[in-house]
């Protein structure tokens, strides 16, 4: 019997991409940049299964695009807001993604940015590379303490906790904003208390962003918002750029309005090298590298694979992020399922 046919659009870590070639017949895009438009319509003509990334649109017309026979996209992220779940949730094809595995190693990385930009870890190498590292100098870099300071969490799913744990370590007060937490669960270990936005704002030393893209959250951080945060605050997003409204956010750190700004994601993204957020001393942007270390980028991977497998083989998805395709009636269901997922997201 034939190998089902599945288009890969990038290369991933062997652990899984062996996986989907022993049981495929894969067709792996080699480049480092992802396939343009054209080439990805083209390439799923005929396709059983996807496995895209986070940098692939995978709307209705990629799905009718690749035909009939698509009986699975499975995304290499936990984010999914590059596919169009209800378009994916009306043909029946179920979307995988990959959650959990990603939580601590995003934390650190979000912590890591939080403790680079309150303590000018990464002005400081720019400094003694630019020579002008001439003495100790009691005024030379200082920067804000962490421990005492008090860290305002925009989301409170498993990587917010997973912050939250972390700042408690370092001896921060957590406070949170977050309208899907389910407080009968109590407060998640570390946090101290539950906000609105604005109260976080009032109070907030660091905001850290944990939030899925989604209507309601596009935007979340605008003009109004980082009007009521503290002049002093730092801002740090490692969930998607479109959270951020980038304009408003320039224009308060240009402004000085608020202190400081370190991005793992970016709107757009990514980032031109000439873009004015650049040019700015008081931001610092990395490329999209929160989850980015070798063990976590490999579970990734086999998890992708996993889902993509259980797909072809026409088995649940482990991890399934429209599983009322699995419904009787799914065609009903799924429009409403899948509009209310688009604006009423948890948090990761
Ligand atoms: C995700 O998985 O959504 C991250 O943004 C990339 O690892």
């Amino acid at each position: 019997m034939s190998k089902p046919r599945v288009f890969v659009t990038r290369m991933i870590p062997d652990g899984g991409l062996a996986l989907i070639r022993t049981a495929c017949d894969a067709d792996v895009w080699p480049e480092e940049l992802p396939p343009a438009r054209p080439v990805l319509l083209e390439k799923v003509r005929g396709i059983d299964g996807l496995l895209c990334l986070l940098t692939d649109r995978i709307d209705g017309e990629a799905m009718d695009a690749a035909g009939p026979g698509l009986r699975v996209i499975s995304n290499h992220a936990v984010g999914y807001d590059n596919v169009d779940l209800a378009a994916a949730t009306a043909r029946g094809i179920p979307v995988g993604n990959t959650p959990g595995i990603l939580t601590e190693t995003t934390a650190d990385f979000a912590f890591a940015l939080l403790m680079a930009a309150a303590r000018r870890v990464v002005e400081g190498a720019d400094y003694v590379r630019a020579g002008r590292w001439r003495t100790w100098g009691p005024m030379i870099l200082l920067g804000h303490d962490i421990h005492g300071a008090t860290l305002g969490l925009v989301g409170m799913g498993r990587i917010g906790q997973a912050m939250a744990r972390r700042a408690a370590g370092f001896g921060m007060r957590v406070i949170y904003y977050d309208p899907y937490f389910d407080a009968a669960t109590g407060a998640p270990a570390g946090a101290e208390g539950r906000k609105t936005l604005d109260g976080l704002l009032a109070e907030a030393d660091f905001i850290s962003l944990h939030v899925p893209l989604t209507a309601e959250t596009h935007h979340l951080i605008d003009a109004r918002v980082l009007a009521k945060a503290k002049p002093t605050v730092v801002v740090i997003n490692t969930s998607r750029g479109p959270v951020v409204d980038t304009e408003a956010l320039y224009d308060a750190l240009a402004a000085g309005r608020i202190a400081y700004a370190a991005l793992d994601v970016t709107d757009p993204e990514p980032l031109p090298a000439t873009h004015k957020l650049l040019a700015l001393p008081n931001c610092l942007v990395v490329p999209h590298i929160a989850s980015a270390s070798w063990a976590t980028r490999t579970r990734m991977a086999v998890m992708a694979a996993e889902n993509l497998l259980a797909g072809l083989r026409g088995e649940r998805l482990p991890n399934c992020v429209n599983p009322e395709v699995y419904e009787r009636d799914s065609s009903v269901a799924s429009l409403h399922c899948g509009t209310l997922r688009r604006t009423v997201r948890r948090s990761e």
